[in-house]
């Protein structure tokens, strides 16, 4: 176990968000809620059982927040003026990065203005970090908004272990060679002793990188999932790259789905929707890279058509409210709800409607819930990192039952290879595929659901996490 000591943490998370996140509520006070995301997701369980520091944002800006404890874990705010959570979050993280590393499925726009508030954010997550980090300490940089850090670092503190992750997908080199910045970027990464994406392509693009802007000389061989990463010399360093699959805490997940009052809840939801034949359910954030569009475009086109009866299926879409200043998710939301008001106008009778759309986060008794109760849940990003909504409701699935519909796009489909896969691009065969599952043979059913839950049971957070810092050459010390 690590400790915190007087001389600083020996093991810390540096992300962009804190795992929890400030709400201010209208009457002036003020509280601290679960901070959305899938990063959070992975991380929380693994440092909750490992004692360490989180350095991030408190989640609004211009929050004068002093380092604090919260179930022994240490917490270390970094305060964004409105002007920074504008130009460095919205702006460059999730007007630039975002799209262009999910493939451009939204135009990436490129501002100097917002690059420049990149780089000093991330030099004060790197001041930050540098002043709580024991000597020799481990730390874990985490995800695409903070990828200047492990070289700023290093400058600061050569003493300290860098590991970095990415929790997005790395783009086709042709599109990352778009970036005005993209040296910059990459000598970055390089300040990491291992830099971790999801899959063996993310790392060979970033091999070919680090060659043809860097000049440095990579290794040649294939990079294995978990095994045989790539390596790179940086003067007197050895980098290493390698694929990290990320997961879920799949034990707890199973046991919360076994919890009686979950399964009463479960039950409690079909009745509220009116004990419907079969439930469809979509758990994202509002985020055009989800494809929730794509899963309501296919709905509606199977109850037109008449293969779907309005009378007997019900969809429940839980969506949770995501960078609503950015332009891109603006225009989706209005899509999207557009699109649910569309199926309820046609199909829908008094008091059933075919989608019930919630615009909110639920918590995680609740979410295992809504997962035990669905038959077919439907994942169909366009292009997702890896997605852990259909981990988790693999791992939700102890008795065999449901059906998941899962894009090809998403990382976890090279691991979920027994669900119904789909090209979201091919509607055709996201209709099909919604219909294969809505009438599933229960024994073949079990079959598919046995073969997943192999995999996410084994595969769980905690291997991912030890995985990660096994490469990095610290597991034993944390
Ligand atoms: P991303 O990191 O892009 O948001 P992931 O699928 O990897 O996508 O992770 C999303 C996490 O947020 C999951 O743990 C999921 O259960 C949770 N989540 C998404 N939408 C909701 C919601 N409406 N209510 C509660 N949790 C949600
Ligand atoms: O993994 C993708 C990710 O962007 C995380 O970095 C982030 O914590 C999460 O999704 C939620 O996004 P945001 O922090 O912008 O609300």
């Amino acid at each position: 176990m690590s400790s915190i000591g007087e001389n600083g943490a020996d093991f810390l998370v540096v992300a962009n968000r804190l795992p929890v996140d400030l709400e201010r509520l209208p009457d002036g006070t003020q509280r601290w809620k679960h901070s959305p995301g899938g990063l959070v997701t992975a991380l929380e369980p693994f440092l909750r059982t490992h004692s360490g520091a989180w350095v991030g944002w408190p989640g609004v800006a211009d929050a004068d927040v002093d380092a604090f404890e919260e179930d022994g874990l240490q917490l270390h705010p970094v305060a964004l003026s409105s002007t920074e959570v504008a130009d460095y979050y919205e702006g460059f993280s999730n007007g630039t990065l975002w799209p262009l590393y999910h493939d451009v499925v939204a135009p990436p726009a490129f501002h100097r203005r917002w690059w420049n508030a990149y780089v000093r954010v991330n030099q004060r997550f790197a001041d930050v970090t540098a002043k709580v980090a024991a000597q020799g300490a481990t730390v874990w940089v985490q995800d695409y908004q903070l990828q200047l850090v492990p070289a700023m670092l290093r400058e600061l503190r050569p003493d300290l272990r860098i590991g970095f992750f990415l929790h997005i997908p790395f783009p086709p080199v042709e599109l990352f060679m778009q970036l005005p910045w993209r040296t910059e970027i990459i000598r970055g990464l390089l300040g990491a002793d291992l830099v971790g994406f999801h899959r063996p392509g993310g790392a060979q693009n970033f091999l070919w990188l680090a060659r043809r802007l860097v000049g440095l000389e990579p290794s040649r061989g294939a990079v294995g999932v978990r095994t045989r990463p790539g390596v790179v010399q940086v003067g007197d360093r050895t980098v290493r790259v390698g694929a990290f699959p990320i997961s879920i805490d799949s034990a707890g997940l199973d046991a919360l789905a076994r919890d009686k009052e979950v399964q009463k809840h479960a039950k409690q939801i079909r009745e509220d929707l009116g004990n419907p034949k079969k439930i469809l359910l979509g758990v994202d954030r509002l985020d055009y890279t989800k494809g929730i569009d794509v899963r309501l475009r296919a709905l509606h086109e199977l109850l037109a058509d008449g293969r779907v009866d309005p009378g007997e299926v019900t969809m429940v879409q839980l969506a949770t409210p995501s960078r609503e200043r950015v332009e891109h998710y603006k225009q989706m939301r209005g899509e999207i709800e557009q699109a649910v008001g569309r199926i309820n106008g046609e199909f829908s009778t008094v008091g059933h409607p075919v989608v019930h759309y919630l615009h909110q986060s639920v918590n995680r008794r609740e979410l295992t819930a809504f997962m035990t109760a669905a038959d077919v849940m439907v994942v169909t990003p366009v292009r997702d990192g890896m997605n852990l909504v259909c981990k988790e409701y693999v791992a939700t699935r102890y008795d065999l039952g449901g059906a998941l519909v899962l894009s090809e796009f998403a990382g976890a489909a090279a691991e979920l290879t027994s669900a119904f896969l789909v090209n979201p691009h091919d509607l055709d065969g996201v209709k099909n595929a919604l219909e294969a599952a809505l009438t599933l043979d229960p024994a073949e059913g079990r079959r598919r659901m046995r073969a997943l839950r192999r995999q996410v049971l084994t595969h769980d957070v905690d291997r991912w996490a030890r995985s990660f810092l096994d490469a990095l050459g610290t597991q034993s010390t944390i």
